[in-house]
C-alpha cells in the first residue's frame, strides 16, 4: 500500500516526477479531468485547515472524482473515543484514499498501519507536513528554475512549524544548499533536526535572531507564523508572536530575485504591503499546492 507519511517516503526521482506531472497539469488541465472518475477521497481533519483540506478536495474534483469527510474531531466518532486506526479502517470501506490531519504527532502513521487505502499525512502536530513541502518544492522550482544551489532562510517559529521541518529534510537532498535559521532562542529548530539531519550530513547552516542582517544573502525567505496552538503558555505566545514582521522597507535589503514563501495562514509576520512585491510567492504557493496534490493523488492511486 502506498502512503505519504513524511517527505522522505519519496525519493528525489519520485519528487521530480510529481513536479513534472504538475507542470503538465498546468499546461494541459483537460487531459486530467477524468483521471479519477469514480474515485473518492476522504478528508479526515481533526484540526482546523483552509488550504490543505480544500485543496485536496479541489484536486480530487478536478480529477473527476468525489469527496467526503469531516473538518473537526467533534463531529466524528473520535469524540466517543474511536482510534485513528479504527477510523481509517472504517473510512477505507467508503473511500479510495484518505488525507488525514491530526494534532498528535504520528497519528497518520498509526492510521496507515492497518488502513486498506493510502493515507496521506496532511499535517501531524508540530512534526511534519509533507504535502505542504510538495507545494513548496513546486513553487521553488517554478520561481527559481532549480532546487539546488540555494541559500534558504527560515524565519519565525522553527520549533513548532511542521512545514519547516518537512521542507528542511527535503532540501537537504539537493546539492549546495545552505540554510539560515532566523528565530528567537525559544523557537529554534529542534535538536533532532540539527543533530540527526544537518550535522550528520554536513549541511552548512547559521542560526541568528536578526532578519535584516541576513536578508541580503537569501535566495528564498520562508516566513512562518508563530504557532499559537502549540504553546502551553499564553504569555510566551504573546511575547514571541510579533518577533518578525516582513515589511516593504525590509524587502529593499533583499536580492531582486529573492522569493518570499509562507505556508499560510499569515497573522502579522508579512505586512500586507509586501503582497504587491513581485517577489511575494505565497499565493502562487497555494495554487501550486492544489496542482501537486492532483499529481500526488494520481500517484498514490496508481492512475496512469
Ligand atoms: N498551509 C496549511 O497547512 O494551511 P492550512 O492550515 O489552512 O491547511
Amino acid at each position: 500500500m502506498n502512503h505519504l507519511i513524511d517527505i522522505l517516503t519519496f525519493t528525489v526521482e519520485e519528487i521530480n516526477q510529481l513536479i513534472n506531472t504538475s507542470l503538465d497539469i498546468i499546461e494541459n488541465p483537460e487531459k486530467y479531468s477524468e483521471k479519477c472518475k469514480g474515485k473518492k477521497i476522504a478528508t479526515l481533519f481533526f484540526e482546523p485547515s483552509t488550504r490543505t483540506r480544500l485543496s485536496f478536495e479541489a484536486a480530487m474534483l478536478e480529477l473527476g472524482g468525489s469527496v467526503l469527510g469531516f473538518s473537526e474531531a467533534s463531529s466524528s466518532s473520535a469524540s466517543k473515543g474511536e482510534t485513528v486506526s479504527d477510523t481509517a479502517q472504517v473510512v477505507g470501506c467508503y473511500a479510495d484514499i484518505i488525507a488525514m490531519r491530526h494534532p498528535k504527532e504520528g497519528a497518520p502513521y498509526a492510521a496507515s498501519l492497518h488502513s486498506p487505502v493510502p493515507i496521506i499525512n496532511a499535517g501531524d502536530g508540530g512534526h511534519n507536513h509533507p504535502t505542504q513541502t510538495l507545494a513548496d518544492l513546486l513553487t521553488i522550482k517554478r520561481e527559481k528554475g532549480r532546487l539546488d544551489n540555494l541559500t534558504i532562510g527560515f524565519c519565525g517559529d522553527l520549533k513548532f512549524g511542521r512545514t519547516v521541518h518537512s521542507l528542511l529534510q527535503a532540501m537537504c537532498r539537493y546539492e549546495n544548499i545552505k540554510f539560515v535559521f532566523i528565530s528567537p532562542d525559544e523557537l529554534k529548530i529542534p535538536d533532532y533536526l540539527r543533530q540527526d539531519v544537518l550535522d550528520k550530513k554536513g549541511i552548512p547552516y547559521v542560526e541568528t535572531a536578526n532578519l535584516e542582517d541576513v536578508l541580503p544573502q537569501l535566495d528564498i525567505l520562508y516566513m512562518t507564523r508563530v504557532q499559537q496552538e502549540r504553546f502551553f503558555n499564553e504569555a510566551d505566545y504573546i511575547r514571541l508572536k510579533d518577533s518578525y514582521i516582513l515589511t516593504a522597507e525590509k524587502m529593499t535589503l533583499a536580492k531582486p530575485d529573492m522569493a518570499v514563501l509562507h505556508p499560510l495562514p499569515r497573522v502579522n509576520e508579512i505586512a500586507v504591503e509586501v503582497d504587491q512585491d513581485p517577489r511575494a510567492c505565497y499565493f502562487k504557493q497555494v495554487m501550486n499546492g492544489k496542482i501537486i496534490r492532483m499529481a500526488l493523488i494520481m500517484k498514490l492511486l496508481e492512475v496512469e
